[in-house]
């Protein structure tokens, strides 16, 4: 028999012991993971594993909801608004005040009903009827001006819709982004290069996201936004860059400007459902309501084809939906019933919901 070397005797007990060190260490940081407010099931698609260790946020982020003053933009503030107030005080919810920033450059009609701060569009013509190119301006002035209380800040929506509470996903220094499926920065190299250079690493760096929804600290937001705001007017300017990303060039803007000052978000699943591809509303934060919902008498989703029932925010480009909408047919997913059973209470309670704009 071949002698054993008392090396290789060594070496094997310390590989025994440093493998079990590390399984245990590992079972450690799952259990305090677990431990903490937010369940394990959570589904996190990208954590930093160094954050696992960190304490959660729980200071509380303040609602920025940037906005028009066109009646389309006033009806899904008010119903915005409307559902912040109701799951504010809601046990788990780390929400503070609430400021709809509005890039029309005059007060509305809605001064008293919503907390609003108005700052300037950009200069005529330059966001070539985009009309979204004015939010990281929006976003630059409102920082620069305001008092804001909170350290944290929620870049929402108007067609957003707090479905329950919403804790401060943000972990430090580190925001919180929703992952689009359709923000692919990879498959757009060539374009994202002139815009995030080689020496700033892979463009895998860049997050799938867009501003909206993030939780952000303040301070890391104070940094990125100018910059957001100078790549979003660049990528306008571009046309091989505007017309390879449409109407998602501002996202992609604020995706780059966020890793250009090396700004990695933590994608959170389940901050946004979707209806009507998401079905489910389960634990999730925000419904957005942005995809039309088409849907026959039997329940079976028609996308693309008006259904004999539907939802679509764009059915009321001009002025709100009325009060009180047909609910869907059996058969349709809860998240569709449970948004329009939503916005059905907001334009009951909200006081002159028909009035206002109608006209
Ligand atoms: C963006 O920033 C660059 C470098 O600071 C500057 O040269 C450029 O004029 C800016 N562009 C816009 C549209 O603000
Ligand atoms: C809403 O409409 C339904 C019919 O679609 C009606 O039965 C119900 O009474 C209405 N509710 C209110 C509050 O107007």
């Amino acid at each position: 028999m071949k002698r054993v070397s008392p090396l290789f005797l060594v070496l094997l007990v310390l590989g025994f012991f440093f493998a079990t060190y590390n399984l245990l260490t590992m079972i450690i940081h799952y259990k305090t993971y677990t431990s903490e407010q937010w369940d394990f099931s959570n589904p996190f698609i990208q954590m930093p594993w160094n954050l696992m260790e960190g304490e959660g946020s729980n200071s509380k982020y303040h609602v920025a909801l940037t906005a028009t003053d066109a009646p389309y933009s006033q009806w899904q503030c008010r119903i915005m608004y409307y559902w912040y107030k109701k799951v504010k005080e809601m046990p788990g919810s780390d929400m503070g005040k609430f400021t709809r920033i509005l890039h029309s450059g005059k007060p509305d009609n809605l001064m008293e009903e919503i907390p609003t701060f108005v700052v300037d569009p950009l200069p005529e013509g330059l966001d070539r009827g985009y009309i979204v190119l004015n939010r990281p301006w929006a976003f630059v002035q409102w920082l620069e001006k305001a008092m804001i209380d909170e350290e944290y800040i929620l870049m929402a929506e108007p067609d957003h819709v707090f479905v329950n509470p919403l804790p401060n996903l943000a972990r430090g220094k580190h925001p919180a982004g929703f992952p689009f499926f359709y923000i692919k920065p990879s498959d757009h190299k060539h374009v994202i290069r002139k815009y995030y250079p080689e020496e700033k690493g892979p463009v895998t760096n860049i997050d799938p996201i867009g501003n909206s929804p993030v939780i952000i600290k303040k301070s890391v937001l104070e940094k990125i936004a100018p910059t957001w705001m100078n790549i979003s007017l660049r990528m306008k300017d571009d046309p091989v860059t505007d017309k390879e990303f449409g109407w998602v060039l501002e996202m992609y803007a604020y995706a780059v400007a966020s890793a250009l000052h090396d700004v990695h978000h933590i994608l959170h699943k389940d901050f946004m459902l979707q209806p009507p591809w998401d079905t489910e509303v389960g634990k999730k934060f925000i419904i957005h309501y942005t995809y039309g919902c088409d849907y026959n008498l039997k329940g079976e989703l028609t996308y693309g084809k008006i259904g004999e029932w539907r939802f679509d925010k764009r059915s009321y480009l001009s002025g709100p939906p009325p009060r009180n909408l047909s609910l869907p047919p059996p058969g349709v997913p809860e998240s569709v019933v449970k948004l329009v059973k939503m916005v059905n209470e907001a334009t009951e309670d909200i006081p002159n919901w028909d009035t206002l704009n109608r006209g």
